[in-house]
């Protein structure tokens, strides 16, 4: 009954005229009982938008045969723009969000999954209590309401689980999906648009006789993160994208719990990248391969224009070698066996990303076109952040990655709720200069648990610069600057530390107080605690 709904929100909101006024304008779902205390529609907050998603217990047909069972997100607008939310029906992936810098969106997020979960917004620059946080899970048949306005700058975002303890699980299970922000520097450009720009999120999965999900969830797989043997691009196994005889955007983003991609043609044609994490690169920059970490996004600019309509390109992830020192730990993850096509038989033997070439997607030229989009030679101005913008210019936040025994350490501690040291404040409307060690901490003991992994640092909050990318020299003794492989330019919101490596970024923390966390994108990882809070003051 709506009026009784009505009149319990009131009660809550503090009754009175304003309040009716406003609640006028609320969902008649929502009410005092289901509604996460805490969070709740703010009468001042005039949102552009209004979404609601809601995350149930789904089937979807990704193979042949039986359906599988997933835990699935779906988007409806209740207010504003229809196109704002794309449902994807027949994959397990959560419904793309699409809004433009400026926007003040309100989301109501219901849980109707058979366990406590929360959304984090990855990569936006949110108020501490929007951001997802694990202390904010809400239980099944509660609502959690957002409200926050665009701030960041046009780029490919997303959002995913982030449950204490069972990010890997619920992201695994399906609770994941793209948030595509939009802004007028990036719309006055002329970059490919529509059915042109494609969104492409590459995942690994395990799949049972009867296409269920299987997750483990034992002690190898947790230290070295899940590996699966199926790829999927946007939740489908081999995947083949038509094109027109013209240039693409396509949006990269590695929505695997912890496997890392190098990404090439396999007619040797240069990857083109025009965008990162944070958005669009001052211009674009042309690689050979592209290493893809978890977490990151790259947007890359493909021209199909010239090419004989029958033709067929291949995304590959080329041979991946953990590289660092040579002290890994020694049990492999490749690929083997696997269904579907491109997989591979091959042992990872040493590394623990190792894994010989395999299949990411096909491309086929199926159609002649009457239009093309040029790349413009410069795409945006970034203003690039110095040591000298640091409140810390001498001192450098210092954080180190390490494994020891069964748990993923910074600086030697383990995730606890609300539990901030002193070196975990940080004073708002500063950049920090900050430096991840991933140079062998905690290698007592050795043998099969003292390894030294690759560890995608991510910060939540805005974005970032990374100033260096540094290796410990052979002598164990002092670092030389690297960058092979790795493309560190533009905005960030999570970096690849490779074994042996010390990176070094300049990190502002604008605007909002509160807490934000850092942590390492390897989902096992960060469910066995490679994960902490820093509390901006
Ligand atoms: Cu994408 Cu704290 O995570
Ligand atoms: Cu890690």
């Amino acid at each position: 009954n709506v009026n009784i709904q009505r009149r319990k929100l009131l009660k809550f909101a503090g009754a009175g005229a304003v309040a009716t006024a406003a609640f006028s304008t609320f969902p008649g779902f929502l009410n005092a009982k289901t509604m996460r205390v805490g969070s709740r529609p703010s009468l001042d907050f005039n949102p552009d938008i209004e979404i609601r998603l809601t995350g149930e217990v789904k089937y979807v047909s990704i193979f042949k045969g039986p359906t599988t069972r997933v835990w699935k997100v779906t988007g409806e607008v209740l207010k504003g723009d229809k196109t704002a939310i794309t449902n994807d029906k027949e994959s397990y992936l959560a419904p793309t969000i699409r809004l433009h810098k400026g926007q003040k969106v309100r989301i109501y997020l219901k849980n109707e999954l058979p366990s406590a979960t929360i959304l984090h917004w990855h990569g936006l620059h949110v108020p501490a209590k929007m951001d997802g946080n694990p202390m904010y899970a809400i239980d099944n048949g509660e609502t959690f309401v957002y409200e926050f306005e665009i701030l960041n700058r046009a780029g490919t975002y997303w959002y995913h689980a982030h449950t204490h303890n069972l990010t890997a699980k619920h992201v695994y299970s399906g609770l994941a999906g793209f948030f595509i922000v939009s802004d007028d520097e990036e719309q006055a450009l002329k970059l490919p648009r529509g059915e042109f720009d494609v969104p492409l999120v590459i995942q690994d999965r395990n799949f049972d006789q009867q296409n269920q999900l299987k997750y483990d969830g034992g002690m190898m797989q947790r230290m070295h993160g899940f590996l699966g043997e199926q790829i999927l691009v946007n939740g489908r196994p081999e995947f083949k994208l038509p094109v027109e005889t013209r240039a693409y955007r396509m949006r990269l983003l590695n929505g695997s719990n912890s496997r890392i991609y190098k990404l090439a043609w396999d007619d040797g044609t240069p990857i083109k990248v025009i965008a990162t994490d944070g958005g669009l690169l001052e211009r674009a920059e042309t690689l050979p391969y592209l290493t893809l970490a978890p977490a990151e996004r790259r947007e890359i600019w493909v021209d199909f224009s010239g090419k004989e309509i029958g033709t067929e390109l291949t995304l590959r992830s080329l041979e991946f070698s953990s590289g660092g020192m040579g002290m890994m730990g020694g049990m492999g993850g490749g690929m083997r066996g696997g269904r579907g096509g491109g997989m591979m038989g091959g042992m990872g033997g040493g590394q623990s990303h190792a894994g010989e070439e395999f299949t990411v997607l096909k491309v086929r030229v199926t159609k002649k076109s009457s239009s093309n989009d040029v790349l413009p030679k410069r795409l945006s101005k970034i203003p690039a952040l110095s040591v000298a913008d640091a409140e810390n210019p001498h001192s450098p936040r210092r954080i180190t990655l390490s494994m020891r025994h069964m748990s993923a350490l910074l600086n030697g501690r383990s995730y606890k709720m609300n539990d901030i040291r002193q070196d975990e404040v940080v004073p708002v409307n500063t950049v920090q200069l900050m430096e991840f060690d991933n140079g062998f901490h905690g290698m007592g003991g050795m043998g099969m648990m003292g390894m030294s992994m690759p560890h995608p640092m991510h910060l939540h909050g805005e974005q970032f610069q990374v100033l260096k990318r540094e290796v410990r020299s052979k002598s164990g003794k002092g670092y030389t600057s690297v960058s092979e492989g790795f493309l560190d330019k533009g905005w960030k919101d999570t970096v690849l530390v490779m074994p042996g490596e010390k990176v070094t970024i300049l990190k502002p923390f604008n605007d909002y107080t509160g807490l934000f966390m850092y942590h390492c994108h390897n989902l096992e990882h960060e469910d066995m605690g490679m994960m902490r809070d820093l509390l901006v003051k």
